[in-house]
């Protein structure tokens, strides 16, 4: 997969979490790019983080470092797990490209990439994100990677915050 925009075209791929990515999170975990998201998780946090993203696998989901091919340089991260959302059971997803490589349609190529893994691996029929309503950059995201704005809801995150987000979704069609 390419973009399309005005940077040199850049073929990206997703490659699942490893122990080696630890520094990534570090990357991810400054005030900036976590503004939309809470702010910084301390050490503790971070290590759990990093326990999850190593561990979830299979139907309940994976997270992935989005790396530039051919070098194979780490650009940002992404992934989906499985969460119950309005009695349904569906997956999640999330994403952050680091601030050097923003702006170059990375998040929307990696999101469409992100679709066709959930629907590879997983068994759930719809992919959601829930960007802050106030976040244009994510929920623009959102719309170029081919989710379907639902409307607006009340979401938790972090735990025991709730914040304006809007409700995306895209359809998972069954790999089988
Ligand atoms: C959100 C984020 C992943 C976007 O990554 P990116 O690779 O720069 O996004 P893209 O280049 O694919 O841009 C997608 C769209 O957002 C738009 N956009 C980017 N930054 C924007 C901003 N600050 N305000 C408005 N629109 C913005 C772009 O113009 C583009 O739309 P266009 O092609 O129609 O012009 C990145 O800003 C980020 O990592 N932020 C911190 C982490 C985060 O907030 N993650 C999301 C949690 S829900």
């Amino acid at each position: 997969m390419t973009n399309a925009h005005s940077h040199p075209p850049v073929e990206l791929e997703l490659r699942p979490w490893s122990q080696d990515d630890f520094w990534v999170l570090g990357r991810t975990n400054t005030p900036e790019m976590t503004d939309h998201l809470g702010g910084p998780e301390d050490e503790a946090q971070l290590a759990a983080r990093l326990l999850r993203y190593l561990t979830i696998d299979g139907d309940a989901g994976r997270m992935y470092t989005v790396r530039s091919r051919p070098d194979g340089e780490v650009v940002g991260s992404i992934g989906f797990w499985s969460r119950n959302w309005q009695g349904e059971d569906i997956y999640e997803t999330g994403w952050g490209v680091l601030p050097e490589f923003q702006g170059r349609g990375i998040a929307a190529l990696a999101a469409r990439a992100l679709i066709r893994e959930a629907a590879r691996l997983g068994s759930r029929a719809h992919l959601h994100a829930f960007p802050a309503v106030d976040h244009p950059a994510s929920n623009a995201v959102c719309r170029k990677a081919g989710f379907t704005l639902l409307g607006e809801c009340r979401f938790e995150y972090p735990k025991g915050t709730f914040i304006r987000s809007n409700d995306w979704v895209v359809d998972l069609p069954s790999a089988g």
